[in-house]
């Protein structure tokens, strides 16, 4: 069963690189819409050359904004593959060498998460900015200090993901604005898969599945409703042994199942749940997904998020006045998730800025580890970090 879901994750890598590179060129999320040749390219060196790296790369090679000059990966073969196939003048198999080496701008950090938060701290005291696969940083105090290094120095940090771009999420936050569902108290939100079999590090401390996976939900879920004040979950290993390839068996030591309920003050409350154990009939090749994974519900209306957040195709919206469900933000849109890189490239580039900012990716951090403690405690676990809000004007 973890074998055949593997085969259909990377099928999903393979379909989804498709369709980064057949899109990329028309991407230009960050403007919304066609903008003027940048003023100059963004110098790009790009970290982590594994799994995620065979999306961003032909992202990146597609941007306007993007010179990829060096790539780097503690497995020197890989660097060296990615730089003969996109192809980037120079790679290295370790950062020393690569911050010392070709000059650049901006660091993609694409590795294990438990190697973000040095890795960024180490890019931005050689100066340069930062994109990271998410979590930035392994707490909340720990991103404050780089987000403050960083601007210090008068460089850039963000992270991954970079759901509240997409169509979807801007009908989601304008309906809810415009009060069309009445008053709204609850949302929930789900995603889940049998869990990545290429590497250990998704379940051993600092992984798990609450960073790699409900990341999404939660970002997309306090963007809709605003910062968490407070966070009570319960988190739990379902599937103690795991086998990874070129590994064997592993122990897993993080959650590879979470269950995470939100405050967000006013009595609106969110629950997330998200796990390395959910059988999907759809698989996981997200541009066929049409399942609500999101929803919202008011006291006269209520709408649904088709597809994943990070893959969203439409919403389904239900009200007291048209109860027949409707589509909407369904036209065909260049949002995909693994342009985030390419999106602050065009950011550095011409002084436009994202909606996502490092600050509500901290907070996600915080609500992350704030589930852990309060699965150690039992206690619901109060808040201290916020982000500008709402996401959407
Ligand atoms: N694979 C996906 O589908 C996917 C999707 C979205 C986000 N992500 C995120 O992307 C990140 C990477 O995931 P992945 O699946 O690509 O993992 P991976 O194991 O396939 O790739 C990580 C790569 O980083 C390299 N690496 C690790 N530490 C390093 C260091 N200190 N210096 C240089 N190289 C180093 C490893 O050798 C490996 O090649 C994670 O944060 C994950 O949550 C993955």
């Amino acid at each position: 069963m973890f074998q055949t879901a593997s085969i259909s994750r990377r099928r999903f890598l393979e379909k989804g690189a498709a369709l980064s590179a057949a899109v990329a060129v028309g991407n230009r999320a960050v403007g919304a819409g066609q903008s003027a040749p940048p003023a100059r390219k963004i110098k790009v060196g790009v970290i982590g050359c594994g799994s995620v790296s065979r999306m961003y790369f032909p992202n990146l090679a597609e941007c306007p904004c993007v010179e990829l000059v060096s790539a780097c990966d503690k497995i020197p073969k890989r660097a060296r593959d990615a730089a003969a196939k996109f192809p980037i003048g120079q790679h290295y198999p370790h950062i020393d060498q690569m911050l010392a080496g070709v000059p650049f701008d901006l660091l993609v950090n694409l590795t294990d998460m438990q190697e973000h938060e040095h890795l960024n701290r180490q890019a931005i005291a050689a100066g340069k900015h930062v994109w990271s696969e998410k979590p930035i940083a392994n707490s909340l105090a720990a991103g404050q200090e780089l987000l403050a290094e960083a601007r210090k120095k008068g460089l850039r940090i963000w992270g991954a993901p970079t759901v509240v771009q997409s169509p979807q999420f801007a009908f989601m936050a304008r309906t809810l604005a415009a009060g069309t569902l009445g008053r709204v108290g609850a949302a929930r939100a789900s995603y889940g898969h049998l869990g990545p079999d290429w590497a250990e590090f998704f379940y051993t401390k600092g992984g798990g599945s609450l960073p790699d996976l409900g990341v999404y939900n939660l970002t997309f879920l306090t963007g809709l409703l605003g910062p968490a004040r407070s966070v009570a979950a319960m988190t739990s290993i379902v599937i103690p042994r795991r086998n990874i390839q070129d590994k064997g068996e592993i122990a897993v030591t993080e959650e590879d199942n979470a269950m995470v309920l939100l405050d967000h003050g006013q009595g609106v409350l969110s629950h997330v749940e998200c796990g390395f154990n959910y059988f999907n009939p759809h698989d996981h090749a997200y541009t066929e997904q049409d399942h609500h994974t999101l929803s919202v519900t008011g006291r006269e209306g209520a709408m649904h998020l088709a597809g994943y957040d990070w893959g969203p195709h439409a919403v389904d919206l239900s009200t007291a006045r048209e109860p027949a469900y409707k589509r909407f933000a369904d036209a065909p849109h260049d949002y995909v998730w693994q342009s985030g890189a390419s999106m602050v490239a065009e950011c550095l580039a011409t002084g436009k800025e994202p909606l996502f900012t490092p600050e509500h990716a901290l907070h996600v951090v915080e609500i992350i580890t704030a589930a852990r403690q309060s699965q150690q405690t039992g206690r619901h676990i109060p808040l201290q970090s916020t982000f500008k809000w709402p996401v959407v004007t």
